[in-house]
């Protein structure tokens, strides 16, 4: 029980005065951190590493429950596994003996959905992440970024309320990196979800987030919250060479400096 008021009506995620301390460790990880994301924004989480940005993405998917403080998803509070969260893991995750198709497929089958409309709703989704051609086969046959297409699929295929991205794009090189993000801009044009991802790349922030959460480290908490004003749709290419995205990447880039700087005089 808590004795908190509930989000107003709009968040689709909440944390409130949310500490969480690993059994055994010293410190927490994250502490005292407050955040809410309103319904059907994209919001980015940066910030150094080990600063708890996983830790946050697996309150809200619930598999983490916090120390102190209470998470709100949708004004109830998380109490256990979050099944209205798609949570695109670091990793692909892929299940190495289904096919393409029957990854991308999974949640539909799970939800008992009826073979022609999972049909048909696969094949649409392997168009729009460019694998045609390659459904049939398996995850290992696939390069790096198609198994995060593949990966991204399978998390939007069902119309999940809230996507969590945990570095979506991290490995991938740099061209492969930037046609998933303009793709992912694309997509979620149409779809309009609450989307949070994690990343430790300052541009892939501003090109996709319509805030941007700065995170400081020892224990994790968040230092600012920034608006990224530009108009949707986005295009990747027009917005770097525009004025105002280096402004903001000035700025971002300031309050990560000195979060560095900061840890460097600790
Ligand atoms: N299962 C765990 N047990 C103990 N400590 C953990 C565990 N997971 C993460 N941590 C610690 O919590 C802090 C935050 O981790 P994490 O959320 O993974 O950071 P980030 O994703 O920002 O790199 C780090 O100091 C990390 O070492
Ligand atoms: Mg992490």
């Amino acid at each position: 029980m808590t004795t908190q008021e509930p989000g107003p009506p709009g968040d689709a995620l909440r944390l409130d005065g949310v500490t969480l301390e690993f059994a055994g460790s010293h410190r927490p990880a994250i502490r005292d951190v407050s955040l809410r994301v309103a319904r059907r924004k994209l919001v980015a989480i940066i910030g150094p590493s080990g600063c708890g940005k996983s830790t946050i993405l697996n309150l809200a998917a619930g598999l983490l429950a916090p120390t102190e403080g209470t998470v709100y998803f949708d004004d109830e509070p998380v109490t256990a596994l979050n099944p209205a969260a798609a949570y695109v893991t670091q990793q692909a995750n892929l299940l190495p003996w289904l096919s393409v198709r029957a990854n991308i497929g999974l949640a539909l089958k799970f939800r008992h959905v009826p073979k022609g409309e999972r049909d048909d709703r696969i094949n649409h989704w392997i168009k729009v992440v460019g694998l045609t051609g390659f459904e049939n086969h398996y995850p290992r046959e696939l390069s790096g970024g198609m198994q995060k297409r593949a990966s991204i699929a399978r998390a939007l295929i069902y119309d999940p309320s809230i996507v969590l991205m945990d570095e979506p794009f991290g490995p991938l090189d740099a061209i492969t990196r930037l046609r998933l993000q303009q793709d992912l801009l694309d997509l979620w044009q149409e779809q309009r979800g609450t989307l949070i991802f994690v990343t430790h790349d300052l541009n892939e922030a501003i090109y996709l987030a319509d805030e941007v959460v700065v995170m400081s480290r020892g224990p994790g908490t968040v230092r600012e919250v920034l608006q990224v004003p530009f108009s949707r749709p986005r295009d990747i290419g027009s917005l770097v060479e525009s004025r105002e995205f280096a402004d903001l990447y000035n700025e971002l880039w300031g309050l990560f400096k000195a979060e560095l700087d900061h840890n460097e005089a600790a």
